[in-house]
């Protein structure tokens, strides 16, 4: 198998002790390996830190807000991240578009924003369960206007279509969508797509074997560190 990207997004789970123990076991077990694809841990914020990793694990940012600092309660600024060398960051994740309620023309301004700064970007895009209904035509539209204001050749951008749908519910997509869905998000960008929305041990190789799909952003499977090792060895990546 080709060399995969594998993105751990904790949400608001784990405390900065417990993210500690997972990255030094998830790191010797790495070394063991002898893994060579792209490992990206999303902590959440409070557990943000500098990791003594000896193997090539990236820590990223869930949030940030687009600025270095300054006035902006219960944010985090690129100073702060720079405290801890954090050159990654998510956005558009549809809890975030949702929960938190970021508009697209907020969305676009901190990419464009952090892209300023040189981030790796985790891009996350994906339609709900009603668009998905209404046929390929309206998630088409749907994910052109979640790309309003983004630049989509940007080097430093992954993409992931995360069906939101499928975000948490043990709900996958089936590979035959995956790909056709894919294939029509490759056509809008040629950036690394990444699938999300419930990834397992079980489903991941079947899903990383899906043509032009270049890894997983995974959620609830990857916050236990045995089953996170677990997924990464059913795909090992190729040094
Ligand atoms: P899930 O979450 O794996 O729990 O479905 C994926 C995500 O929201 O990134």
């Amino acid at each position: 198998m080709s060399k995969k990207i594998l993105a751990a997004n904790f949400k608001t789970n784990h405390t900065r002790a417990s993210t500690h123990e997972y990255v030094e076991a998830l790191d010797s077990a790495l070394q063991k390996m002898g893994y060579g694809s792209e490992v990206y841990i999303f902590p959440p914020a409070t557990a943000l830190d500098r990791f003594a990793t000896q193997s090539d694990i990236r820590i990223g940012a869930q949030n940030a807000y687009p600025t270095v600092k300054g006035s902006f309660t219960g944010e985090t600024g690129l100073e702060q991240l720079g405290e801890f060398g954090i050159e990654t960051l998510l956005i558009g994740h549809s809890e975030r578009r949702h929960i938190l309620g970021e508009t697209q023309e907020f969305i676009a301004q901190k990419y464009a924003w952090f892209k300023e700064q040189n981030f790796t970007i985790v891009y996350c895009i994906g339609e709900p369960l009603e668009v998905r209904e209404a046929g390929d035509e309206a998630v088409r539209r749907y994910i052109v206007e979640q790309l309003e204001g983004i630049d989509t050749v940007y080097d430093r951008l992954i993409l992931a279509y995360e069906p939101v749908w499928a975000i948490g519910t043990g709900k996958t997509a089936t590979p035959d969508l995956i790909e056709a869905t894919h294939t029509m998000i490759k056509n809008l960008s040629e950036r690394p797509l990444l699938y999300g929305g419930s990834v397992k041990p079980a489903n991941i190789a079947e899903i990383l074997a899906v043509p032009g799909c270049d890894g997983a952003l995974i959620g609830t499977a990857s916050w236990e560190v045995e089953s996170m090792l677990d997924m990464l060895s059913k795909v090992k990546g190729e040094k």
